[in-house]
């Protein structure tokens, strides 16, 4: 019976992720008042506490568009001791990830609630690269310009503009979503549109897919 009830909350959450993913892709609809009130009633009320259960449900496929955009990133990237972001970082999932990846460079993880600071800080406390851990808004990340080398963004708002603000000549941003496979070519074209990037490139992995833009 729990494990019926498990995946039929899988299910719906897929469900609701892959319909709200497309909307918050779009400036006007991301930055409204009524978006950002209802990301902040599902991560700080519905989900938050048990954002980490949502995570297991995927039986190890949540991680793999951002292994993927993450191998992509680390080709590109010359610095050994990059600056990374982890943009809306929720339990810290895509940090520590990262960290495997890049343990040499620091990491600022941050997210807009102080409750999902708290869980990514419990949960990367084993992790031995530099992650500083911060409360903050993707639509004003206290950074100065140009001072990030690369941006990871999963399943959270991905506000290009303010990405493109904080990152390096050269820097990059990899967004993925995890549960929206079927908008990845659209995805990638209203990143294109931005005309923020000289490049973006991007694959479907799995249930997801990943961007990754220069
Ligand atoms: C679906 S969770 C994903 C967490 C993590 N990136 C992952 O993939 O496991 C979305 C997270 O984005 C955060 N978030 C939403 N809007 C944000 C904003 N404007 N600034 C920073 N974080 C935000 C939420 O609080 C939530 O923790």
């Amino acid at each position: 019976m729990g494990k019926l009830l498990n995946r039929l909350s899988h299910f719906l959450t897929q469900i609701l992720f892959s319909i709200i993913t497309p909307p918050l892709l779009m400036p006007m609809v991301a930055k409204l008042s009524i978006t950002r009130l209802f990301i902040s009633f599902c991560f700080g009320r519905l989900y938050g506490n048990r954002y980490q259960d949502i995570i297991d449900s995927f039986h190890g496929r949540y991680g793999l568009a951002m292994a993927e955009g993450l191998a992509e990133a680390k080709k590109m990237i010359s610095d050994k001791t990059p600056i990374i972001l982890d943009c809306g970082s929720g339990t810290g999932f895509v940090t520590k990830q990262a960290t495997k990846q890049f343990p040499n460079a620091t990491f600022i993880s941050f997210d807009i609630l102080h409750g999902m600071v708290m869980q990514a800080r419990n949960n990367c406390n084993d992790v031995t690269t530099d992650v500083f851990h911060v409360q903050a808004d993707t639509f004003a990340i206290p950074l100065t310009d140009q001072s990030v080398d690369l941006l990871l963004a999963q399943n959270t708002i991905p506000w290009f503009a303010e990405f493109s603000r904080v990152r390096r000549p050269g820097g990059m941003i990899v967004y993925v979503d995890t549960s929206a496979g079927w908008i990845a070519e659209l995805a990638k074209r209203l990143v294109v549109k931005y005309k923020l990037f000289e490049t973006v490139m991007g694959e479907q992995v799995d249930l997801g897919f990943y961007i990754l833009a220069r």
